[in-house]
């Protein structure tokens, strides 16, 4: 266990099981980690800063090392500012590399004191981001497995038109067919 704190720094719109899965082994080797979501990452997010807060908190209810919070400007101000000795970023694929290793350079060059952490997730969050879960939601498309449950439910209440559009182009689809079977005979 390494003592102090680390800050697992993001946007986390929405939290994923690949964000999760993080949480839980960064909170193994860290006495405490602080999860720091970033304030205005995007203009009109999906989530707002506390609906993500709030979720992430859910989430992370029974890790009694992990601790939520947000921040706005620079990153390493905020670090420094609860005393955090390291990053954590978590890497899936070769192509997250180039974009992290530019990250903690940029970062240690702010911050020469602040060590870049990486972990991988599971390989089965391999490919799951936020921005493709939000794709997905948005199209009303099923989000199961990629994101955690209280998640989905935020997404499926937010989404509602475009699952209930999809729910009725389902309903739809064999009539279409047979209506093309028919003009086809
Ligand atoms: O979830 P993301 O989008 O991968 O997180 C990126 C984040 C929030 C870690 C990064 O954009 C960030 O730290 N932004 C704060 C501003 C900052 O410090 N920028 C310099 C980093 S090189």
């Amino acid at each position: 266990m390494i003592k102090g704190s680390a800050i697992y720094p993001g946007s986390f719109d929405p939290p994923t099981n690949g964000h999760l899965d993080l949480i839980q082994r960064g909170s193994k080797i860290f006495e405490e980690l602080v999860v720091a979501i970033l304030r205005n990452s995007e203009k009109s997010p999906t989530f707002s800063v506390a609906e993500r807060l709030e979720m992430l908190r859910t989430l992370t209810a029974d890790m009694k090392n992990v601790r939520i919070d947000m921040f706005d400007g620079l990153m390493v101000e905020y670090a420094k500012s609860i005393d955090a000795t390291c990053i954590l970023r978590g890497i899936r694929a070769i192509s997250d590399y180039e974009y992290e290793l530019q990250m903690a350079l940029m970062n240690r060059k702010l911050e020469p004191t602040l060590e870049t952490v990486f972990m991988m997730p599971a390989d089965k969050y391999s490919y799951v981001s936020s921005r493709l879960v939000r794709e997905v939601a948005q199209a009303g498309g099923p989000v199961k497995g990629l994101v955690p449950e209280v998640v989905e439910e935020k997404l499926r209440e937010k989404m509602d038109p475009a699952y209930k559009l999809r729910d009725a182009r389902m309903i739809d689809a064999p009539a279409r067919s047979e209506k093309k079977r028919k003009k086809k005979s």
